[in-house]
């Protein structure tokens, strides 16, 4: 009966956690990061894999840290263009977003 449990909450572990990658990346997608950032290459924004590679060792900090600059947006860290507050993004939708991009640095376990 425990066993059973324990495996029953695996199971519903799991998809929760693919689907919280697949939100990250479907978010930046609809809230248009993608007119000022790129997978690899630099636009007005940084590169999410050049975010990640910078901030993704300080991963529990920096997932709180860059949930607040997406919503209020901020400069200084890349270039003299600061990020302009991105209106309509949540609490919550700003950290699914910080995570997926802080996880593109691979230091998580999983292969991107
Ligand atoms: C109008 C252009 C623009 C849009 C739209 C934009 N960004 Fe940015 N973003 C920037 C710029 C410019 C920077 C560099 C700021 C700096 O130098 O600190 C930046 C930096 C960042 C950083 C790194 C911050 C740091 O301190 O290292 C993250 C993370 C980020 N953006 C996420 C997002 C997300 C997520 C969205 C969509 C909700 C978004 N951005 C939309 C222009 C933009």
């Amino acid at each position: 009966m425990k066993r059973t449990a324990y495996l029953l909450l695996l199971l519903n572990l799991l998809p929760v956690s693919v689907l919280a990658q697949d939100d990250g990346e479907n978010l930046v997608t609809s809230k248009m990061c993608y007119a000022c950032h790129q997978l690899d290459a630099a636009s007005l924004g940084p590169p999410w894999r050049a975010i990640a590679a910078r901030h993704g060792e300080r991963r529990e900090v920096m997932v709180e840290v860059l949930a607040g600059k997406i919503i209020r947006g901020g400069g200084g860290n890349w270039g003299l263009v600061p990020m302009v507050p991105n209106q309509r993004v949540s609490e919550a939708e700003a950290r699914t977003m910080a995570q997926w991009i802080l996880d593109l640095a691979g230091n998580t376990g999983n292969s991107r």
